[in-house]
């Protein structure tokens, strides 16, 4: 039962492992197995498509396994490591083997936790698997810690460690900017260390996510080809490593990011990493972006469940300029469009210091008198008047220097001791100190008494516009401050926790300056993020495109804004605005009164035939078709109900010359034995197309797809260069 020999770049490793103690968890469609014998290192040994209890007994015959599944650091030469450490003594060396084995199957979970002892201290990790009875999803996470004397300092803490066997392996990644987040990169593994990383303190998502993926039949396809995808559920700094070494093997690291935040574990403290959530798909990278969406909205998300509403948000209708009456119009015009929910976004609060620019009055959660004399009650009762929910803006964890707040609290902010503060947004702005429990409690409590003072408040826009500029607390010891990073998001988690403690089914969307804070670790608090400030259409087709990789639309607010667009100043017919907002959940972002009748009736219909679709939108599985990152002029994409039974498909132009010739989009993901009618959604052409209200089999519309005009059939006044189309196919039966 015994193996083997080891052979790299002419050094020999003699290892060995017992295939009988394999181990292994499921999930539907995939199979995790590792080597653990008590008294010996834990090895990985596989993960990927679903195995038979005869090749898990076998499997360990069928390569050559050397890899432990959670590297330390000391002991093995120059490898990267997952684990680093300062024992108390001064030894930098790690040690680590097999002290017991648990399995648990419970809630529809399955859990192992390999406890691992080192051979000389009494330092302590146990590595955690659990995985998922009906998605195809495994995560895993350890808990380290130590009975020496004195503290041991973590110098590099990884939630875990996959080997990837070489071949031609690519990784699909998100990266960007503000104002252009989620922009998919895709890149073959070369020899060196791929590192993907966030410094920001803050959020995490602006200029590159904590989630990849690996397609490991070479170029990446959308629905095509073994991929293992992996997302780490964590708000704040990490780092994602990618070693391709000498070896046959590409080896992959993430959690939290170190730099700076070497962490002092005193004797019985436990140190829990993040989650890191592995996924499996032999259906391309769409099919393991559904199992991350189903595994999003089951156990992840917020209220996942849950249908979202439609929505106008009043930040690039008014900006600053808030008051009744405006408000009101607002209101009253998403209602009478058929939208459910009026956000009230930034400049509605601050007595002392009114909030007329971004240059005031963060932290002084009070209603503005002069712009609002009959406070937040009233607009609450507005919005019923036009039977619609009413929903608010804040930016709790900031504060202005010029605020009533700063003024009595100096000390809560985030700031190096003996320096000046740092500032951002407005010249004014600083984080506050949450790793501090006075400010926990300050911003729990700026939640509960609005929440309390007016129940009816049905969502919160939580939005986070500074980065941390500045290391330093008031509140952890001067030989601690390297916890900073860390602290601040395990004291934003227990805010987050007792709020939704307390108010379970409040909306909550993560804002964070737009698309900062898309990640799993928040989502379990949050409803869903602001994909990006930027809601250029065109953009947003690039931007939705990546984000959809590893979050479900239901997810993805998504609104109509304004032309020429406020961030990129581009001029894109309402049509297209319209039908890029509605592939994720659909808003507005926009002053209805400066909207033309016709344009009003244009979005009317399109919030009603969102309410057709929404369900299909929100809890569908996606099925990516073509890449506006291909540059081949078009961009499309599906969702799906998981019967089969309905699908609404996304076509959108995304450049523009005569004589062009795009391709004809072949459908995917629908039941070939099924049939089809399709019909288009909101339609603006003179003349329905050729093929409304046929139907068509899903095996002819998988292989041949249905060929869409390149441009609209509308008078020539309203010729422009924009094209694009939503087609809602329904299974023929007897009610069609
Ligand atoms: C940044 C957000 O992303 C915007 O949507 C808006 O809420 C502003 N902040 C308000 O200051």
């Amino acid at each position: 039962m015994r193996k083997l020999v080891y052979l790299f770049a002419g050094l020999m490793t003699v290892s060995q492992y017992v295939v009988a103690e394999n181990i292994s968890l499921s999930t539907p469609n995939t199979t995790l197995v590792l080597s653990a014998e008590k008294g010996k290192n834990l090895k990985y040994i596989y993960y990927g498509e679903a195995l038979t209890s005869a090749d898990i007994e076998s499997i360990g015959y069928a390569g050559m396994y050397n890899h432990d599944a959670y590297p330390v650091y000391g002991m093995v030469g120059a490898g990267e490591t997952a684990l680093a450490v300062k024992h108390s003594d001064g030894n930098m060396s790690l040690d680590m083997y097999i002290t017991d084995v648990r399995k648990e199957k419970n809630d529809g979970k399955e859990t192992v936790v390999i406890e691992m002892k080192d051979r000389v201290y009494p330092f302590y990790v146990n590595v955690n698997y659990e995985a998922y009875d009906d998605v195809d999803v495994i995560e895993t996470w350890t808990e380290i810690k130590h009975n020496e004397k004195k503290p041991v300092v973590l110098n590099q803490f990884s939630s875990a460690y996959l080997p990837l066997r070489r071949g031609e392996v690519w990784m699909s990644h998100l990266y960007g900017a503000w104002a252009n987040e989620g922009r998919l990169a895709q890149e073959p593994l070369n020899p060196g260390l791929k590192m993907i990383k966030n410094k920001d303190g803050v959020r995490n998502s602006h200029t590159a996510h904590a989630e990849v993926m690996f397609s490991l039949d070479g170029k990446p396809q959308e629905n095509n080809g073994r991929v293992i995808g992996a997302a780490l559920c964590y708000s704040g700094n990490y780092k994602l490593r990618v070693d391709t070494d000498e070896s046959d093997y590409h080896h992959f690291f993430a959690g939290i990011n170190e730099e700076n935040s070497a962490y002092t574990l005193n004797k019985g403290e436990k140190f829990e990493t993040p989650r890191l959530a592995l996924s499996y798909s032999n259906e391309g990278l769409s099919g393991c972006s559904r199992n991350f969406h189903r595994w999003g909205r089951n156990y992840k998300l917020a209220n996942g469940k849950v249908e979202r509403k439609i929505l106008l948000n009043s930040w690039e209708g008014v900006y600053f300029d808030i008051n009744e009456r405006g408000m009101d119009q607002m209101m009253c015009d998403i209602s009478s469009m058929g939208g459910e929910l009026f956000v009230m976004d930034d400049g509605w609060f601050g007595d002392k210091y009114p909030r007329l620019s971004d240059n005031s009055s963060l932290g002084d959660w009070v209603v503005d008198r002069n712009k609002l004399p009959n406070g937040i009650e009233s607009l609450v009762n507005d919005a019923k008047k036009h039977n619609i929910k009413f929903g608010i803006w804040i930016e709790p964890e900031m504060a202005n220097i010029n605020s009533e707040l700063f003024e009595k609290n100096p000390d809560w902010i985030v700031k190096a001791a003996g320096r000046e503060p740092v500032l951002g947004r407005g010249g004014t702005q600083v984080v506050l100190d949450l790793a501090n429990p006075k400010v926990q409690d300050y911003i729990y409590k700026i939640v509960d008494d609005m929440m309390c003072q007016n129940p009816d408040i049905d969502y919160i826009k939580w939005d986070a516009n500074m980065s941390i500029m500045n290391h330093g607390s008031n509140y952890i010891t001067k030989d601690n401050q390297s916890h900073l990073y860390i602290e601040f998001h395990r004291g934003f988690e227990k805010v987050c926790q007792r709020i939704r403690d307390k108010y379970p089914t409040l909306t909550i969307q993560a804002c964070a300056s737009g698309g900062g804070r898309a990640n799993y670790g928040l989502l379990p608090y949050f409803d869903e993020f602001w994909v990006s400030d930027n809601t250029d259409a065109l953009q947003r087709v690039y931007m939705q495109w990546g984000t959809s990789y590893f979050f479900p639309a239901i997810a993805m607010a998504s609104h109509i804004s304004a032309t020429p667009n406020h961030q990129t100043f581009r001029t894109i017919p309402l049509k297209y605005r319209i039908d890029v907002a509605m592939s994720g959940r659909l808003g507005m972002e926009i002053q209805p009164k400066d909207m033309t009748e016709e344009e009003k009736t244009l979005c009317r219909n399109a919030i009603s035939e969102y309410k057709d679709i929404r369900h299909l939108v929100q809890f569908g599985d996606i099925y990516r078709l073509i890449s506006p990152y291909d540059n081949l002029g078009v961009a499309s994409m599906m969702y799906i109900t998981p019967e089969k039974e309905k699908a609404v498909f996304y076509w959108w132009k995304t450049e523009h010359f005569c004589n062009q010739h795009l391709p004809r989009v072949k459908m995917e993901g629908l039941d070939p034995s099924k049939r089809y009618v399709v019909r288009e959604l909101n339609r603006i052409d003179n003349e329905p197309l050729s093929f409304e209200g046929r139907s068509f089999s899903g095996s002819y519309l998988m292989a041949n797809g249905l060929d869409i005009p390149y441009e609209h059939n509308v008078d020539y006044h309203k010729k422009n260069d924009y094209a694009s189309r939503i087609l809602y196919l329904e299974e023929v039966n007897s009610n069609n």
